[in-house]
């Protein structure tokens, strides 16, 4: 057999084992960062730039939906393990109104979703850019739902404090108040906003944290110390991570270099940071999420987790092919 021929019959080999191993119910038992990655359907998971929340023992993974270019709303999936993950479809939709500022043909990007204890409602902020105006919009869209699973109601867009904000994230304190850092500027700021009571809008306290080009912040508190790692702004390009550390959410940041190691850590392992997720009842258990940018075919793009290593305020992350959570257990 010629070595082409044998290359594509292993192909199709390995493509027929995994649809069995998919159908016949076999569970993950691990995390493989970069590798492709099915939900429930044996379908991609399409959750790019996302975050995830814990509501009653269940993890809810929201990320952008995307065709190989196109925004296509943000999708929502469930796990109880975060090794194998459940599609509950579109939480929240692009409208057919031309006149909505989430009318089809607008990005929504880098969804995250939280719970607000006094609405009982959960929110969900996103970065928004209208329909055929590129990126120039840098907007925050922001969405409810009485379910986590929505379907999210869109509710309004707007540059909070009339600032820029496009690639972002938000994080709730242990006060339940609540906060989108954004990047502003033509991303040359990275900034925090403190939310209003009901989450839905920006308030007042608005401060820049720094001024150094960086954007895809991931923010997690630690013994009272808040830790933000962003990447640099090189679009879907793969660039050099870093962490900042303070001690009150509003800086000052203390930029801590680079806490990615070993081999490809100056370019973040091919990835762009998009959350760090606290394990829910192990302390100091953190898993930082990225994703591994596929520009010509985005929905194919590829989630990088891994653990957070943290001594005494110095954070590592270095690449594993393949680990399981019982690694936070020693
Ligand atoms: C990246 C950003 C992504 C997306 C992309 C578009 O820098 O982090 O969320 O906006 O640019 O090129």
């Amino acid at each position: 057999m010629r070595k082409k021929h044998l290359f594509c019959l292993l192909l199709l080999l390995s493509a027929v084992s995994y649809q069995a191993s998919a159908q016949s119910g076999n569970k993950l038992k691990s995390f493989s960062p970069g590798a492709l990655w099915h939900d429930d359907h044996g379908e991609l998971i399409n959750a790019h730039g996302g975050g995830i929340i814990l509501v009653n023992k269940v993890y809810y993974w929201f990320g952008e939906k995307r065709g190989a270019q196109r925004s296509e709303g943000v999708n929502v999936y469930s796990s109880r393990d975060l090794y194998n993950w459940k599609a509950e479809g579109l939480a929240l939709a692009q409208s057919d109104d031309p006149a909505s500022d989430i009318t089809k043909g607008c990005l929504m990007e880098r969804p995250k979703v939280i719970y607000n204890k006094k609405t009982k409602k959960y929110v969900m902020w996103f970065h928004l850019e209208l329909n055929g105006k590129g990126y120039a919009a840098a907007r925050a869209g922001v969405a409810i739902s009485d379910k986590i699973t929505g379907p999210y109601q869109f509710i309004s867009s707007f540059r909070p404090n009339g600032n820029m904000s496009r690639d972002m994230n938000l994080f709730v304190d242990d006060d339940g108040s609540a906060y989108h850092i954004y990047s502003s500027d033509e991303n040359m700021d990275l900034r925090i906003v403190k939310l209003a009571d009901d989450y839905l809008t920006a308030n007042q306290q608005d401060t820049l944290l720094f001024r150094r080009q960086r954007e895809a912040p991931a923010l997690f508190k630690k013994d009272s110390k808040y830790y933000l790692i962003t990447s640099g702004c090189t679009g879907w390009a793969p660039n050099q991570a870093s962490l900042h550390v303070a001690n009150s959410i509003f800086g000052p940041y203390v930029l801590k270099g680079d806490p990615m190691t070993g081999e490809n850590a100056a370019k973040t392992f091919g990835g762009q940071s998009t959350f760090v997720l606290p394990l829910a009842g192990k302390k100091d258990a953190f898993i930082f999420i990225a994703d591994q940018w596929n520009p010509k075919d985005l929905k194919d793009s590829r989630y990088v987790f891994l653990p957070v290593d943290i001594q005494e305020e110095k954070v590592s992350i270095g690449w594993l092919d393949n680990w399981k959570l019982d690694r936070f257990n020693k």
